[in-house]
């Protein structure tokens, strides 16, 4: 691992909502072409995590480091400029835009500074735009109202919109939740040929089969703290997070994965 550059160095993050240290002091490092996977209890600040690193939300202290610079006070816009892009657990997009005019928005805005006024996109702009609705397979339904789009392609279209703005880091924050077992196995393979693009990535899920599938390396949230950090095959080894998180059965569940194919593991 030394020898890969470190793109994002969290240290000591903590962003408090009153009384409650919703994330109460992550550091975090990420290696350029890393999978970091992020597991924990609801409620365990991972979302509040991503808020502070993808300036979302300001932290209540802490640094982070993007490319070796301190990009802690920066905005959400700035960062995603920079080269940060993230997706969110519930549904962002603009319902009554169709999907091309949603990941047309990020390509737009998502790359570099610009004013609304107008707003008038070039042939750069339309041709990334394609290529992600290419790649995460919506190009047939990118004249269609978002508003009407089922679960699975609206998680498609926010990483569609996320890839548009050609990001260096990617947050997922939730890619499969609500989805069923054979579109979890389609986005499986959507994060799969990212990774193997080098793409950096950071994903939360509770789906385990799917953290377990695509992570490089895993780490716990529980109230607030990272409780485990370690290999995908690790993690149901462990006892505190067993105790915490996972409970006996699936532990039971998850040591067969790392004997079965992604498929036969129901956890
Ligand atoms: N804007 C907010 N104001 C007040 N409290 C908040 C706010 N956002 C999050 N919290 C609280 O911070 C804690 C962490 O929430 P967060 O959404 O980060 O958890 P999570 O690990 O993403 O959970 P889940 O797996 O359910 O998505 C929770 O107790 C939540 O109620
Ligand atoms: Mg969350």
């Amino acid at each position: 691992m030394a020898e890969r550059t470190a793109l994002l160095a969290c240290d000591t993050i903590v962003k408090r909502y009153g009384s409650l240290a919703a994330v109460d002091g992550v550091s975090l490092t990420v290696a350029a072409g890393e999978v970091v996977g992020i597991g924990g209890p609801n409620g365990a600040g991972k979302t509040t995590f991503f808020d502070v690193v993808t300036g979302v939300t300001p932290a209540t202290s802490g640094q982070v480091l993007f490319e070796g610079a301190d990009v802690s006070q920066l905005d959400a816009d700035r960062l995603c400029q920079m080269g940060m892009a993230r997706t969110f657990q519930l549904n962002a997009a603009f319902e009554s835009l169709t999907v091309r005019e949603n990941v047309e928005v990020a390509a737009y805005f998502g790359r570099q500074q610009r004013r609304f006024p107008g707003f008038r996109l070039g042939r750069a702009a339309r041709a990334v735009t394609d290529e992600a609705l290419d790649f995460v397979g919506l190009a047939d339904k990118a004249d269609e109202k978002v508003g009407l789009l089922p679960v699975l392609d609206r998680k498609l279209l926010m990483i569609a919109g996320a890839m548009a703005t050609k990001p260096k880091i990617l947050f997922l924050d939730e890619p499969v939740g609500g989805l069923n077992a054979s579109e979890i196995d389609l986005i499986i393979g959507l994060v799969l040929r990212m990774r193997e693009t080098g793409m950096t990535i950071v994903l939360i899920e509770h789906v385990m089969r799917f953290l377990l599938a695509l992570s490089t390396r895993v780490v716990i949230m529980h109230h607030g703290k990272l409780i485990f950090e370690g290999l995908p095959s690790q993690v149901a080894d462990d006892e505190t997070v067993v105790e915490t998180y996972l409970g006996q059965g699936a532990r039971a569940r998850l040591k067969k994965y790392f004997d079965a194919t992604p498929a036969e593991v129901q956890a």
